[in-house]
């Protein structure tokens, strides 16, 4: 606490938090009964965050941002906390078809903003760069990737994915994205989204970008990858059955795959 910038401080004052342990990126989250405090390394991506929170509040369910502050490198975002529950609490992971109608919701709901006017892009052209800058620098996560992504059954290394990811650029149809639209990051009540948070790849992309990602986090939440192994009989597809469409799996592996680079 002894490094938050004092404009921040001002807030907190005699408030108590509990540390949240979810986040996967390294970041600290400070949750106090009605703010959050997110704080991480400074970044254009954490710049983003609050561009498009700002920029999607009065349009979607997002946190406001109540203060914001860069001190030596690390980044101070104190914003309201989300209504409702996170889409893998446990009262939803119980009920499938709620869940699963709910993130449909949190989905078509992006899709019906009007995203011309949106400050941040993320289609192809603007992700592959970072992609390839990740890979160039060394950043890809090796702990958060699928293990066939890499390996005798799949890409020999990040820059053969990249490579790859450029030669097979799908067409894109552009919507408003959330980025990187995982249980985690949406939050609902009964069968409506009342919260998106963590929006710092969010921008406009290719509609596909957002059902991949939501594909991949329901399956996984489901299966062995996070938590124990569980039989549940559920099947993600379910989640196409309630948006009213029909899965583009070359498109799904393809953002999936995109989202190893990152
Ligand atoms: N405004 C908020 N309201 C309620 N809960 C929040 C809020 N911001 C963060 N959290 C909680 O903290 C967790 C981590 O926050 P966030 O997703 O922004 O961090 P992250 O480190 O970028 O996560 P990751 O990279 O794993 O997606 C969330 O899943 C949520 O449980
Ligand atoms: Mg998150």
């Amino acid at each position: 606490m002894n490094q938050i910038p004092d404009t921040i401080k001002a807030y907190l004052a005699g408030k108590t938090y509990t540390l949240d342990t979810i986040g996967m990126s390294g970041s600290q989250i400070l949750l106090f009964p009605d703010m959050v405090l997110k704080i991480q390394s400074a970044s254009a991506e954490a710049e983003r965050e609050v561009q498009m929170m700002q920029w999607c509040l009065g349009k979607l369910p997002v946190p406001r941002v109540l203060a914001y502050e860069v001190q030596e490198q690390v980044s101070y975002l104190l914003m309201t906390r989300a209504e409702g529950k996170m889409s893998c609490d446990a009262s939803y992971m119980e009920q499938p078809e709620v869940l699963t109608e709910m993130l449909a919701d949190g989905l078509k709901r992006l899709w019906q903003v009007d995203m011309t006017a949106c400050p941040c892009h993320q289609m192809l052209a603007q992700k592959l760069k970072a992609a390839e800058q990740n890979v160039k620098q060394g950043l890809v996560d090796f702990d958060n990737v699928a293990p066939e992504t890499f390996g005798p059954e799949g890409f020999a290394d990040p820059q053969a994915l990249l490579d790859w990811l450029y030669a097979n650029q799908p067409v894109e149809e552009p919507v408003l994205s959330h980025g990187d639209f995982c249980l985690p990051n949406v939050f609902g009540k009964g069968n409506q989204v009342s919260g998106y948070i963590d929006l710092g790849r969010g921008g406009v992309a290719d509609k596909w970008q957002d059902i991949a990602l939501c594909y991949r986090s329901l399956r996984d939440n489901y299966g062995e990858r996070y938590g124990e192994k569980q039989d549940t009989g559920f099947s993600p597809e379910l989640l196409f059955e309630k948006l009213g469409i029909a899965p583009d799996w070359e498109k799904i592996r393809y953002y999936i795959l995109l989202d190893e680079l990152f």
